[in-house]
């Protein structure tokens, strides 16, 4: 194969705009030859933009069995990534996941299976982060042992805005039954895979949620946790959509040292001169506050700063062009299909928590889970009744 054909399932925001770089020509090795949407005004949409150049289905499977499409790129809400998925991987084609990887762990579980019994297909994640620079020179510094071992990591990410009308463009939003769930399964998946990128995963989680604060939706718009790894480091993650002045705010704190991300976009590295065990040994107090002070003729820590400009759209093109060389040439994946189970982990964590009111152990009871899920999905629809 020297040219990998794309279907693109679901052609709303996310699918337009990888079927258009896919069209554009700005993924070198790829095409699109395909695109599903159930919505009749999507698929004419396509069909006066792309002419005879692109099929364009009504139903997935059909897309699935043209024989028109060597990789699947799913671009539906949430709920149904791990079945189209599977469907693709049964038929032996190459799939690409938007993220969440699915809502809920257990039917996640059942995608990983079925794609470890095609090892010759690449499945893989949009976690378009993943290729942010920024994140990447981040990641290097914590595996360098730069700022040592974990202690502490806190992520306040407070920018998602999002107002009423964007909950009402599109039914699905904001509900239980067709997203399942708000601001931790639709923005926050991003921050909640790069926090296990980043620091591996907790162990147990702890979390408040509220749902429809200040917004008129029945899912959580408003989150705050705390979690524990395996070594006992602590971290915590504050997300919202109806703060009009978010923050974006990362710190992640080692034996060493520190290091503080502000906007997705700056970044600065502290490393301590000596690691804080040892100070804690030598110093009494006095010398602890002249090191502190500046004022103990050495300097407590080294500093070190970088910036990188955030472009959205280049991320999503990288990740792209990381699955076409995969497939083309065997290049390692950025993101591969099955680590997206992990941010659901999270995020199922942080729903049981605040649903049950007590701390979960990490993976999650898949099986409560689902039924809590089942509770909610099932009250929204009786108030519809
Ligand atoms: N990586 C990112 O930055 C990013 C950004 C936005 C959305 N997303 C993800 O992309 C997915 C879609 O989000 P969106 O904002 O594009 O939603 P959207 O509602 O704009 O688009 C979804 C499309 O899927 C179609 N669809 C629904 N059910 C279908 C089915 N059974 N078969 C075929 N088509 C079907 C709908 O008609 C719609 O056109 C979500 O999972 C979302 O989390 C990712």
């Amino acid at each position: 194969m020297n040219q990998v054909r794309f279907g693109v399932i679901g052609i709303g925001n996310m699918g337009t705009s990888h079927s258009n770089w896919l069209v554009n020509g700005q993924i070198e090795g790829a095409v699109l030859t395909a695109v599903c949407d159930t919505d009749e005004k999507r698929r004419q949409w396509a069909k006066d933009e792309w002419g005879d150049k692109v099929a364009v289905f009504a139903d997935y499977t059909e897309l699935l069995d043209s024989g028109l499409v060597d990789a699947a790129l799913i671009a539906v809400p949430h709920y149904l990534h791990p079945e189209m998925a599977i469907a693709g991987l049964k038929r032996g084609l190459h799939v690409m996941v938007e993220k969440p990887a699915g809502v809920y762990a257990d039917q996640i579980r059942e995608m990983n299976v079925e794609a470890a019994k095609h090892p010759e297909l690449k499945f893989a994640m949009m976690f378009n982060q993943r290729t942010n620079p920024l994140y990447q020179k981040v990641k290097t510094i914590l595996e360098d042992g730069t700022i040592g071992d974990l202690r502490r990591v806190s992520w306040m990410i407070t920018s998602w805005w999002r107002t009423q009308k964007y909950y009402d463009s599109s039914a699905w939003r904001a509900t239980w039954s067709g997203e399942g769930g708000g601001v931790l399964v639709n923005q926050a998946p991003h921050q909640l895979d790069l926090l296990q990128w980043l620091c591996g995963m907790p162990v147990k989680m702890e979390a408040h949620l509220k749902y429809g604060s200040h917004r008129d939706i029945t899912v959580e718009d408003d989150v705050t946790a705390y979690f524990e790894y395996e070594n006992g480091a602590t971290g915590s993650f504050i997300t919202c959509t109806h703060d009009a002045l978010g923050t974006d705010r990362l710190e992640i704190h080692g034996d060493n040292g520190k290091i503080i991300i502000t906007d997705s976009q700056h970044v600065t590295v502290k490393k301590l001169r000596k690691p804080e065990d040892v100070l804690n040994h030598e110093l009494d107090f006095r010398q602890m506050l002249a090191l502190v002070k500046g004022q103990a003729g050495e300097k407590l820590y080294d500093e070190e700063s970088f910036s990188c400009p955030e472009n959205w759209e280049q991320q999503h093109i990288d990740v792209l062009i990381n699955f076409t060389n995969a497939i083309l040439c065997g290049e390692e994946l950025i993101a591969p299909g099955t680590e997206g189970i992990k941010a659901v982990e999270i995020a199922n964590a942080m729903f049981l928590s605040d649903w049950c009111g007590e701390m979960v152990s990490l993976p999650v009871d898949g099986t409560k889970f689902y039924k809590e899920l089942q509770k909610r999905v099932e009250k929204e629809q009786n108030s519809h009744v």
